[in-house]
Formats: structure tokens, sequence, C-alpha cells
């Protein structure tokens, strides 16, 4: 793939406009930010981008989940990791971004409010028409470049990711440069196949990854946790539906029409923790009442996942397999992390939930590639042309050719 790096340009004076993404985990309760993994990430690009006048922008949650809040703590947050004051301004293409654009200087780093805010950013478009967005229309006459680097919303063709890049050169981040660096090869290597290991809640996004996953020819096998696990065990109709927590009837649906289609492909929990008096209590399925509730798998489960792990040569994990928040059912997602580490498999984890807990057991270093993508990197590793790519590999023809 055809790019333009930082690596070779001084982008002095100019400025530049980056759509990264520190989309973040937020606690509902108190809506504050719970894991920092892709704000200390998109800090390296900004370092890079030093004696210009800088403009970030980022999306944060989907509109309707308590998620979808205000940029303010970002900012704070990048600021103390940058130690340089990152100057939050609640307004994305209104005359109060327009004027603080204009007083800018080298050196002065700006962050837009969530770019969902916008309910152009909440669509897919195409590049011709994402030019003609308002936050393109109205932003774009004061940016000399923009810097792409939101690798893990790269699957979504929406106005900040691909309509800049029309209109002006787009550099790859040095996010985006080194998960292509280091995934490039596999995704361009089709007989290369996976065991894929599913947690986390992501659920219909989730499905439909395994069925592309699975229709690209690139899985083994799929060995299942989270909430996603919980909606296979459903659709199995191995425990009560109660137990599972998961209510949403399509996704079940989906999920039995993937087992019967697939009936080789899946490899489900045998037995489960619940809470019992605030406690983890370990059931195999037929013993899971109506009453309980699936918080993580059981100990059986993660040594048939762990001998499962033994046999395969590459693996792809994404999504915790429990409630890992919880001490008391953290035990599969860190004991399945701590078999992969020491395993021959050359993994790849997916996801800032995974990235978290990898980086708080020290194991980082023994996996050989981490990212906090989660939905993109999937899409990446099926084979399919993601938009953000497209749009810097034609930035990348465009420019190179003057
Ligand atoms: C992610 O967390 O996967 C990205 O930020 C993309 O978010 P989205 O799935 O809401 O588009």
């Amino acid at each position: 793939m055809n790019i333009l790096s930082l690596q070779n340009a001084d982008l002095s004076n100019k400025t530049v406009f980056l759509r990264c993404d520190i989309n973040s985990p937020i606690n509902p309760h108190d809506l504050s930010i719970l894991d920092k993994s892709r704000l200390i990430e998109v800090s390296n690009t900004i370092r890079k981008l030093n004696n210009c006048k800088l403009v970030v922008a980022s999306h944060q949650g989907r509109l309707g989940n308590s998620d979808y809040i205000s940029m303010n703590q970002h900012a704070i947050a990048l600021s103390e990791l940058l130690d340089r004051t990152v100057k939050f301004v609640p307004d994305i293409i209104g005359p109060t971004v327009i004027t603080e654009i204009q007083n800018m200087d080298n050196g002065d780093i700006l962050l837009l409010d969530n770019l969902r805010f916008l309910a152009e950013e909440n669509s897919e478009m195409s590049p011709e028409h994402a030019v003609n967005s308002h936050l393109v229309k109205k932003l774009s006459p004061y940016f000399d470049v923009c810097v792409l680097d939101a690798f893990s919303t790269s699957h979504r063709s929406h106005p900040s990711i691909v309509g800049f890049a029309e209109l002006m050169p787009a550099y790859a981040g040095t996010i985006v440069e080194g998960e292509v660096k280091a995934l490039q090869n596999i995704v361009q290597n089709p007989d290369m196949k996976f065991t894929a290991i599913l947690g986390g809640a992501k659920i219909p996004d989730r499905l439909k990854s395994i069925q592309k996953l699975i229709n690209a020819g690139r899985i083994e096998k799929t060995l299942l946790g989270g909430l996603i696990g919980n909606t296979f065990l459903a659709a199995s109709e191995q425990v009560p539906l109660s137990s599972t927590s998961i209510d949403d009837k399509n996704s079940i649906k989906t999920a039995k029409s993937l087992l019967e289609q697939y009936p080789d492909k899946f490899i489900l929990a045998e037995d489960v923790a619940v809470e019992v008096d605030r406690k983890r209590t370990e059931k195999k399925l037929v013993d899971v009442d109506a009453s309980d509730k699936i918080f993580d798998i059981g100990a059986m489960t993660i040594q048939n996942f762990s001998q499962q792990i033994d046999h395969a040569e590459n693996i792809f994990i994404t999504g915790p397999l429990g409630m890992f928040e919880n001490q008391e059912f953290r035990l599969g997602t860190v004991e399945i992390l701590n078999k992969l580490a020491n395993s021959n498999a050359k993994t790849i984890t997916s996801g800032g939930h995974l990235s978290a807990v990898l980086e708080q057991l020290q194991l980082k270093d023994k996996i050989y590639h981490v990212s906090t993508a989660g939905g993109a990197l999937i899409r990446y590793l099926t084979g399919e042309e993601l938009p953000l790519l497209q749009a810097l590999n034609n930035s990348a023809t465009r420019y190179n050719q003057r």
C-alpha cells in the first residue's frame, strides 16, 4: 500500500487536521474515562506534529449510548500525557472554532468536540459526498494537510475520515502506519488462517465480523466468551435466556443460524462463572438457573480454550471474556491472555480493553501485535478495503505524482 508517511514529512508552520480515534470506554456512573490506551497511543502521533497548528478531532461513543459525551476530559488527559496544553473547544464547525483556528500559533493544539454531535458523522457516505458535508466545507479552507490516524475507525466512510483527504494531502499517522506495517503481510496472505477468540459486547458488529471472517476463509475455530459468548449460549438454548442478559432477539437468531451453518467452527463455554453473594461461583451449563447471571467463562472452559491455543498457529483475540472490571470475573480474560503470551502462536489482540489488561499484566511485549482497534481490525483481516486506507492510498498516488 502506498501512503504519505509522517516520517519524511515536514509539516512545520502548516495548519494540520488530525483525525484520530480517542473514543474511550466511559464509566456509565460518573462518565469518567475508564481506559486511556487510545489517548496514550495518539500522543505519539501528536509528538511528531510539533511545530504546526494542530487541530485534533475524534468521535466518542454512539448516539443514544451513555458513552456519547463531550470531549473536555479527553483534552485534559491529552494535556497531561503530552505535558503541553491541549485546548478544548466545545464546538465543531461553528464561529468559535473558526476564530480559535485563525488565532492559533505554531505549537498550539486544539481539540474539537465529539464529531458525532454532527448528524452527518453518523452516516456512511462516499468521499465525493463527504467533500460537500458541513464539516469538510466549513473547515477545509483553514487546513493545509490532514493526518489520518483513526485506524480503529478506518472501516467507517464518514466525512472526517474520507472528506478532507479529497482536498489536501493526507498523511498516515503513526498508529495507522504501525498497524499497516505489522498486518499487511498477514492480510495479503489469504492462506493464513486464525483461531479466533471472541469476547466483548458490540454484539451485532461482532456477529457480522464473524460471518465475514468465516466467509473470507480465515477461521479455523472460534472460541466464544463475554457477552458475544452469552449470545451463542442463548442461541444454543443450553442455559436459561435470563442468565445470559441478552435480550436482542435478532442477534440470538443470527447466532443460531451461524451455529447451524458452521457447526464445526464454534466452541462455546462448557462452564461459566455466576455471581452468588457478590462472589464468583462456577457452574456447569446444566446447573445454571434462571436467576443466575453469567459473568465469565469457568475453569473447564479456560482449560479447553488453552488446549485449542496449544494447537493454533495464528490467533486473533478481541474483547474480554468476562466482566473483567470486576475482580471476581477477570479470571477468564487474565488466564487466556497469560496463556497467549506464553504460547508459540502468533497472536494479534484487538481492542482497548485487552490492551489495558495486557499493560497491567506487563505482557504486551510477549504478544506479536497489540492493537487498540476492534471492528476495523477484523474487517482489515478479512481483506476488505477500508475507507480510511483507501483515502490515504489515493492521496499518496495523487501527491506523489506531482
Ligand atoms: C471502535 O471503538 O471500534 C471505534 O472507535 C469505532 O467506533 P464505532 O464502532 O462506534 O464506529
